[in-house]
């Protein structure tokens, strides 16, 4: 798969360039420090080292390095389940960027929107997340997905147990967001 190479942005905010490429084996050193950084691990659940190779290898799986800055340098990952979904139904399993707050998360999400919906077909996509992980929900509510419901008290935490919001977008939203200008890349 070639790199989705897009410097994003849009009338309603500027949006940090980034590119997607395919995660190389190379990289999984990256992808496992960045998971098992303590400002993430609050945020989701890291995997063995295997379960990244084989979301390399495995054709209904995309894992992307997400590239940024001046340089392009890794600056993130994110992995896309379910590409071969009859029910094209993809799930943004999971995104991570080191620099937070630089504007790589939402740039890197018009791609994988973009890569989800326009090359891999989607009809939805979805994903959870945390109910205290307050910069994912704004970060993708304000990207247009939609809150569908919580799976409460999902995932045991060391405190106890926590919920998960599950958010979705369809594709008449994305293309309706789209006409309004605010999935555009440069
Ligand atoms: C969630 C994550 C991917 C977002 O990426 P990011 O590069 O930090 O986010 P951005 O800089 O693009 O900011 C996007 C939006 O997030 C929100 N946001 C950013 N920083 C925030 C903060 N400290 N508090 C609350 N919201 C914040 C804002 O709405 C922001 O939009 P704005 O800049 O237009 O106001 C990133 O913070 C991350 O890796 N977090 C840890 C792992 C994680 O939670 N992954 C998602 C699991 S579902």
């Amino acid at each position: 798969m070639t790199a989705a190479n897009f410097a994003a942005s849009s009338p309603d905010r500027t949006v940090a360039r980034v590119r997607l490429r395919p995660t190389m084996t190379s990289d999984l050193e990256f992808v496992l420090s960045l998971e098992q950084d303590t400002e993430n691990l609050a945020f989701i659940t890291p995997w063995e080292r295997t379960q990244h190779e084989a979301a390399i290898r495995f054709p209904d799986f995309r894992h992307f390095i997400i590239e940024g800055g001046p340089g392009l340098d890794a600056v993130g990952f994110l992995i896309l389940i379910g590409c071969r979904s009859q029910n094209q139904s993809l799930e943004l399993k999971r995104m991570v960027v080191s620099a937070k707050g630089s504007g790589f998360g939402r740039a890197a999400l018009r791609v994988a929107k973009k890569v989800a919906f326009d090359d891999l077909g989607a009809h939805r996509l979805w994903l959870d997340l945390k109910a205290r992980n307050t910069r994912a929900k704004a970060l993708y509510d304000g990207e247009g997905f939609v809150v569908e419901g919580q799976l409460r008290e999902a995932v045991k935490v060391s405190d106890g147990f926590e919920s998960l919001i599950v958010m979705s977008m369809l594709r008449p939203e994305f293309t309706g967001r789209r006409s309004l200008g605010l999935e555009m890349f440069a």
